[in-house]
């Protein structure tokens, strides 16, 4: 189920920048496969990884760190092309006995870079042209490694790009996998293309097809079960689960009282008309409330859903009789988080939907998306045909309603935010909104204030509207939407919600705050 499937792959070794990401992205936009692996994967493993190409990521350390993280200088010798991109390159550098050292100046931001030989790396970009880049970095290369020439300088940099053409390594002093790096797409593409000879094949057609010869394969005549929520992530897999091994898959839709207005029925309606699914649902709300109430605790929240859900899961399984398998969503960032070199980051919030289920379960685990990111997912979705509400849904998490109603959840609260949740769904939509922006929703505040209605005062709830601009959900912006819109929203919530007397409108960006409130 993973790299064997791809003969065209692209190694990046991660030295922790934040950037990472977007360079695995950049390449498989052209269409060549690529997976981030620590920067310290052993060199054996690389070679039977067997990369077309190797690029080393940037990172916050600088080369002198007594830390400074250091790959096995052995990638030199595989006879694979290799980019160094900002720390990248200075570990080449260094490596290969050049001299690398402190910038009078740190160059941050945008920055002129004059090419001087455009012949492999920034073919097509001009002989003598300027170009703009992105660059971070408080080093520079004072003297390049024997056999490197240089590609490019800029103000404060005279080796802001250089290159070993005969070995085939590359480095470069500017980030080109960031937007803010105009022609970055195409320095990439032509170290995929012209230096390490890639083709582009890397398309979603394929991995469908590829995916579920292997599922197959893997799976034989056993029996998988899959958790179902309706959310993109676990619909795509389902789906593909369902292409491959058709009755052999069961999926379990657990509704933990916490869903948004009409999910559970949406859901279910969605998978028997279009696939005719083996699902059951399972309608534990009553036992979620009851294990919920007098909890405010976010995380306390969390992890009593987390249990709860393993627990309902695990029995309704038990009824569905032998699995040997169980398939769930999970997705490439969640992947990389894991294996970073820094370790798991820090948990800020715990994010657990199925977590802890195949240990309990003693089942082997498919994971068929773990190599994708979130809207390639989403093509897989289209490839597969899936009907285009699921695709486009916005994310909801899996703790649902519960981390919208800040303190203590009962019914009655419920309802209000479920009820205010249609609303501001209902009215982003009207307003063309709800796939431009990543999500929007209501949550319900633990306060009260006074208003005032016909001649009579008040005193009652109050609903946040957090509507949210997000391409990964690690950053984000609160939305620009309009101001009528706003208004909209806002009558029609006091108006037809009871218990709400007043709605204001979140205008925090994800960092400092979060995206939800809890
Ligand atoms: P935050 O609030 O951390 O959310 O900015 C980032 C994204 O994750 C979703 N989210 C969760 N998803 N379980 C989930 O499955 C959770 O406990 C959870 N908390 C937040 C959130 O909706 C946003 O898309």
């Amino acid at each position: 189920m993973t790299t064997d499937l791809y003969t065209q792959k692209i190694l990046i070794l991660d030295f922790g920048s934040q950037t990472t990401q977007l360079i695995a992205r950049r390449v498989r936009e052209a269409k060549v496969y690529s997976e981030i692996h620590p920067f310290n994967m052993a060199v054996e493993t690389i070679r039977a990884f067997s990369p077309k190409g190797i690029i080393l990521s940037g990172g916050p350390a600088s080369i002198y760190d007594e830390d400074a993280p250091l790959a096995d200088p052995a990638v030199f010798d595989l006879g694979v092309p290799v980019l160094g991109i900002c720390y990248g390159m200075q570990y080449l550098t260094r490596v290969l006995g050049g001299d690398v050292g402190k910038a009078g100046n740190r160059e941050y931001g945008n920055a002129d870079l004059f090419i001087e030989d455009d012949r492999d790396l920034f073919h097509g970009l001009g002989n003598g042209g300027t170009r703009t880049v992105w660059m971070s970095h408080g080093d520079r290369i004072n003297r390049m490694p024997e056999g490197f020439s240089a590609l490019a300088r800029s103000k404060n940099s005279p080796v802001a790009a250089m290159a070993d053409a005969t070995r085939r390594l590359f480095g470069v002093q500017f980030h080109p996998e960031v937007a803010h790096t105009p022609d970055g797409a195409r320095v990439l593409r032509n170290f995929l293309f012209r230096i390490c000879r890639c083709e582009p094949s890397w398309d979603m057609a394929s991995f469908v097809k590829k995916t579920i010869e292997a599922l197959r394969d893997l799976i034989g005549k056993d029996r998988v079960i899959c958790g179902l929520s309706g959310g993109v992530d676990s619909s795509v897999t389902a789906v593909l689960l369902h292409r491959a091994i058709r009755d052999q898959l069961s999926c379990i839709l657990v509704d933990n009282g916490l869903l948004r207005k009409g999910e559970a029925q949406e859901v279910m309606e969605l998978f028997q008309q279009h696939y005719g699914m083996d699902l059951h649902l399972v309608d534990a709300s009553e036992h979620f409330l009851r294990r919920l109430r007098g909890v405010a605790d976010p995380e306390a929240k969390r992890k009593i859903i987390g249990k709860e859900f393993i627990g309902v899961f695990e029995a309704q399984a038990a009824e569905l009789g032998e699995a040997r398998f169980l398939a769930q969503g999970t997705l490439y960032p969640d992947v990389i988080e894991s294996i970073s070199f820094n370790g798991p980051s820090a948990t800020i919030k715990s994010h657990h939907n199925v977590g802890g289920l195949p240990e309990v379960m003693n089942l082997e685990l498919i994971e068929p998306l773990r190599e994708l990111f979130k809207d390639e997912v989403r093509q897989v979705g289209t490839e597969l045909g899936l009907p285009r509400e699921l695709i486009v849904r916005q994310p909801f998490p899996g703790p649902g309603l519960a981390v919208r109603i800040l303190g203590e959840i009962d019914r009655e609260r419920l309802e209000m935010v479920r009820a205010a949740d249609a609303i501001v769904i209902e009215e982003i939509t009207m307003a063309g909104l709800y796939e431009k922006v990543w999500q929007s929703f209501a949550v319900l505040l633990p306060i009260r204030t006074v208003g005032v209605m016909g001649d009579e005062r008040t005193y009652e709830n109050a609903i946040a509207v957090r509507v949210v601009d997000s391409l990964d959900a690690m950053t984000a912006d609160w939305s620009k939407i309009p101001y009528d819109v706003m208004g909209r929203i806002s009558n029609r919530i006091i108006n037809s919600v009871k218990g709400v007397n007043r709605v204001v409108f979140d205008i925090s960006s994800k960092p400092p705050a979060t995206i939800e409130w809890e």
